[in-house]
């Protein structure tokens, strides 16, 4: 045989063009090459240790592994049609460089461990990026809260005006959501970092090698793991880490749509950067939120890509079947769309305009009337016959077309006799988010309070 294969020799035939088409890999984890090449470093120590390769392969293998790994790092590296996947490209072209030690290299291991071990290791660097891009949205976002922490808007349940909050308590509630995708993002590196390198195929190594001195090479492991079945056929690490993307992905498509209603010309509450926007071909006026809608819009693939991997699981019998080599691409997809996509949130949440003015024209009085009750409750009434008594004054006010604090107070004395002028003080808005001081709550101090909180936690005091 002149081409360096694998495996074959049990074969007569060679494999059909388009089969060779159809499984090789080459092209897709051809990304995992500086990861190969780190576990296939740690392997040859281990081969060394164990006597299974003399100093000097020993000392061939490493230098032949540097000398591909620079190749792929500057781009040079030549692929062959026979590269089958990653693992076959570098022992191929690790014996074109070193020749015979080349042969050793594989002693005692699989492609199902090698994989398993490169595809995590990945995983945790890829966790870690998007763990710094959340931090820049976050940063971002509490800037925003930090200039807006008196700034009041309408708050909204169903999309209708419900209560007055701050706009700076808007920002923070989004610091909330990606503070727990963070911490999703580190609980599945903990889970991650255990190491299969060493499994072999499926059944362990009866070679003499050492698992434990393993991960002192491979320190992003903190242990091995202890059923080599479960090494190789596990993919949870990619199924946690998809679930944890799609749902900063879901999280991302409603910060998008506020974001998105908000810049409407119907609400005017925030104006995106010219940067993050785009216009019309046909309309001169349009100025798009695009990037919104782009974030909105590739939640669905952060979705898909998990329920791709969760499928292709589903019902595999143990231990590795090649369905599972279809786990690569949408961790990928998922893990680029990312990496650019909570940059341009960063962005473009650090380069919105807030428009106070246009937040306090939304507020009308009716956006108050929790705190009438409120009132009614401070007086006695009980709440349940505050809430009924202003909802007739709601009633009341819409029938005379007036706001609530257009009523008279006859009419406001009809419902409860003990009120006197005083109710008209509760038609005060930044009075209302300034009572929500409750942990947690609007009032502009607590928001402050969050902000600096966050400006400590996040490592920017
Ligand atoms: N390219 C393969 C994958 O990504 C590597 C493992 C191949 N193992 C095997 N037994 N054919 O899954």
């Amino acid at each position: 045989m002149t081409e360096h294969s694998l495996w074959g020799g049990r074969f007569s035939a060679p494999t059909a063009e388009m089969m060779r088409r159809y499984n090789d890999s080459f092209a897709v984890d051809r990304r995992l090459a500086g990861f190969d090449i780190a576990g296939s470093i740690a392997w040859a120590s281990a081969l060394l240790q164990a006597n299974l390769i003399d100093a000097n392969e020993h000392e061939q293998l490493i230098q032949g592994l540097n000398m591909v790994r620079a190749e792929f790092a500057e781009d040079r590296f030549v692929a062959l049609s026979t590269d089958e996947d990653i693992h076959t490209a570098v022992e191929r072209r690790l014996f074109e460089l070193i020749g015979e030690p080349a042969l050793k290299l594989h002693t005692g291991r699989s492609r199902n461990d090698q994989v398993a071990t490169d595809f995590k290791l990945f995983c945790i660097g890829a966790a870690r990026t998007l763990c710094e891009r959340i931090l820049q949205l976050q940063l971002a976002l509490v800037d925003q809260a930090d200039q807006h922490s008196a700034t009041v808007m309408p708050g909204y349940t169903h999309l209708q005006r419900a209560q007055p909050i701050t706009f700076g308590h808007w920002c923070l509630a989004y610091v909330e959501m990606l503070e727990r995708d963070h911490q999703r993002l580190e609980d599945a590196i903990a889970r991650t970092r255990s190491l299969p390198l060493g499994a072999g195929a499926l059944a362990g190594n009866s070679l003499g090698v050492e698992r434990e001195l393993l991960t002192e090479t491979l320190d992003e492991f903190d242990a091995v793991s202890l059923n080599s079945l479960d090494a190789v056929a596990d993919r949870d690490f990619v199924a946690e880490l998809l679930f944890a993307s799609a749902l900063i992905g879901v999280h991302l498509s409603r910060l998008a749509e506020d974001l998105i209603v908000y810049s409407s010309a119907e609400f005017g509450f925030i104006e995106l950067a010219d940067e993050y926007s785009t216009g019309s071909s046909i309309m001169p006026q349009k100025k798009n939120p695009d990037s919104m809608e782009l974030l909105r819009g590739k939640s669905g693939r952060l979705i898909g890509n998990l329920v791709s991997l969760l499928t292709t699981l589903k019902g595999l019998p143990l231990t590795y079947n090649k369905d599972m080599q279809e786990d690569k691409e949408p961790l990928f997809d998922s893990v680029d769309t990312l990496d650019l996509g909570l940059q341009v949130a960063a962005a473009a949440v650090l380069t919105l305009r807030a428009r106070p003015e246009r937040m306090r024209a939304a507020l009308d009085d009716t956006i108050l009337a929790t705190d009438l009750a409120d009132a009614f409750v401070r007086l006695g009434t009980p709440f349940r016959e505050a809430h009924a008594k202003v909802g007739r004054l709601v009633q009341r006010s819409e029938q005379l077309g007036v706001g609530l604090r257009e009523l008279p107070l006859a009419e406001y004395q009809a419902v409860e006799p003990a009120l006197d002028t005083n109710v008209y003080a509760i038609f005060d808005v930044d009075r209302s988010v300034a009572r929500k001081t409750s942990l947690g709550g609007t009032a502009p101090e607590r928001v402050a309070e969050q902000v600096a909180r966050w400006r400590d936690l996040l490592g920017e005091a």
